[in-house]
């Protein structure tokens, strides 16, 4: 049997569809890249922006005209609309599964199921918020079984420390499709990165959607992500180790910023959302600090770390924002110097205290010009920091054949453009064998535009 899959969304989902890859393989069924040979459409959806789950409605769209033809055609949808959406969506002509994130370890179940009977089934949590211990067990034991071997991008593996979210900020619909905040044992996550160290893992991303809160009391000791960190940082074979996302809190900050600074498996990138420049939007948004704590918790990284590359992310159009407090966020950015960051349109998502309890008040007008601008500002900031790059030699791990348009005329079968990323999360292209995927390797800068540094190759095996 072949499935088809299709992933909308953050890391977090990206995992999960790798999860469900390997739990689909080891059942015997095996992957395709078209619909049309597919048995099966699995489909791993998002609900952070409206814009995610329209696209994953015309997807599903698509599908029930194929349906038309090839009513025996299984469609299963799995993610965060499967759990906002429910019943709702099962409602869909084209959908026979939906299950929840909390119910993967059931996919195989549920797809043999439908293949045999064509039945509708719904999976989903009832009380989200109140996740019970067996299913927290079950999520537990699926992960360390089937997160061993995730190598979508070669070399690379993103490793769950956290799941779910108690943070409640406004507007954001994580905790009611996600459930409550849950670290993981240490000692299963430090068996998993070991066990893709031995398959060739380098980099080794822990992902969680507070990551900086990881917190797992075992005796005595409460394990923190810096204590995760650095053990990580002892096993042989992992090369690099980056973390997503934080919330900028004390909690444990500057250990983790001293882990990054001693440890040089480490890698000096931090990604840590301000969402707003304004306080009385901070506020509104339910985030829990001013745009000065923020901007001193990154002068701390910066002494800590120097040469630390920071990344964000900013809502803008959010219910009340005025011009003037639209202008503090673009202060902020200034001040922030970011690397880059990821610009939002305000989105309101059902069920989240933002949208109950304010008016979507900016026009999408006003949100797209603000959008515009605060992007214009950051170009300056980012052009400027990756120029800073051009002659010098960086170490980059090369992720594959890269989209991007191609600079070198000289390009050959054996020499196609590739692209990478440094420790920092710069991206890197340049033309080396397309057998360099999953290796480590410099490159001398040449070029630079805002979000990418082009070079070449000066030696293998650094
Ligand atoms: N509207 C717009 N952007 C949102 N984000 C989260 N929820 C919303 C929403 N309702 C953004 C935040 C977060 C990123 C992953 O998505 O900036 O950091
Ligand atoms: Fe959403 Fe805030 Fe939790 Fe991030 S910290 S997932 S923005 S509620």
């Amino acid at each position: 049997m072949k499935v088809h899959l299709k992933t909308y969304g953050c890391q977090m989902n990206k995992l999960d569809t790798a999860l469900v890859v390997s739990a689909l393989k080891a059942n015997g069924f095996s992957l395709t890249d078209s619909v049309k040979e597919a048995d099966v459409v699995l489909i791993n959806t998002c609900s952070v922006r409206e814009h995610a789950e329209q696209r994953a409605f015309s997807h599903l769209g698509h599908l029930k005209h194929i349906k038309k033809t090839r009513p025996d055609l299984i469609v299963a949808v799995i993610g965060c609309m499967a759990q906002r959406l429910g019943a709702d969506l099962l409602g869909h002509e084209a959908v026979d599964i939906v299950c929840g994130p909390a119910q993967i370890p059931q996919i195989t179940e549920l797809v043999t199921k439908a293949l045999k009977e064509k039945q509708k089934t719904l999976v989903v949590m009832e009380k989200i918020r109140q996740a019970s211990e067996e299913q927290s067990l079950e999520l537990e034991k699926f992960e360390s079984v089937y997160g061993v071997e995730d190598k979508q991008i070669s070399g690379q593996a993103f490793v769950r420390v956290m799941r779910g979210c108690n943070n409640f900020c406004s507007y954001c619909v994580v905790p009611y499709v996600r459930g409550p905040e849950v670290s993981r044992p240490p000692a299963t996550i430090i068996e998993q990165i070991k066990k893709l160290a031995e398959a060739g893992v380098k980099q080794v991303t822990l992902l969680g959607q507070r990551v900086n809160a990881y917190k797992y009391a075992a005796g005595e000791k409460t394990y923190c992500l810096a204590d995760l960190l650095q053990m990580a940082s002892d096993i042989d074979g992992i090369e690099w180790l980056k973390f997503v996302t934080n919330y900028p809190s004390e909690e444990f900050f500057d250990e983790i910023l001293q882990v990054m600074a001693d440890s040089p498996k480490v890698s000096n990138y931090l990604h840590i959302p301000a969402q707003s420049g304004s306080d009385k939007i901070l506020q509104a948004m339910n985030r829990r600090y001013t745009a000065e704590q923020y901007l001193e918790l990154l002068d701390r990284a910066r002494a800590i770390v120097p040469g630390i590359a920071i990344a964000g992310d900013f809502i803008v159009g959010f219910p009340g924002e005025t011009e003037e407090d639209f202008q503090a966020t673009v202060e902020l950015v200034k001040k922030a110097r970011y690397k880059n960051c990821f610009i939002f349109k305000y989105s309101p998502r059902p069920g989240t205290t933002a949208d109950k309890g304010l008016k979507d008040d900016v026009p999408i007008e006003v949100k797209k010009r603000r959008n515009t601008e605060l992007l214009a500002e950051q170009e300056k900031i980012s052009g400027r920091l990756s120029r800073e790059f051009l002659g010098k030699k960086v170490k980059v791990l090369v992720e594959g054949l890269s989209k991007k348009p191609h600079l070198n005329s000289a390009e050959s079968r054996d020499n196609p453009q590739l692209v990478g990323r440094t420790a920092t999360d710069y991206i890197v292209v340049f033309n080396g064998p397309a057998s360099l995927a999953g290796e480590l390797v410099n490159a001398k800068i040449t070029q630079t535009s805002p979000l990418t540094l082009f070079g070449e190759l000066v030696q293998l095996n650094p």
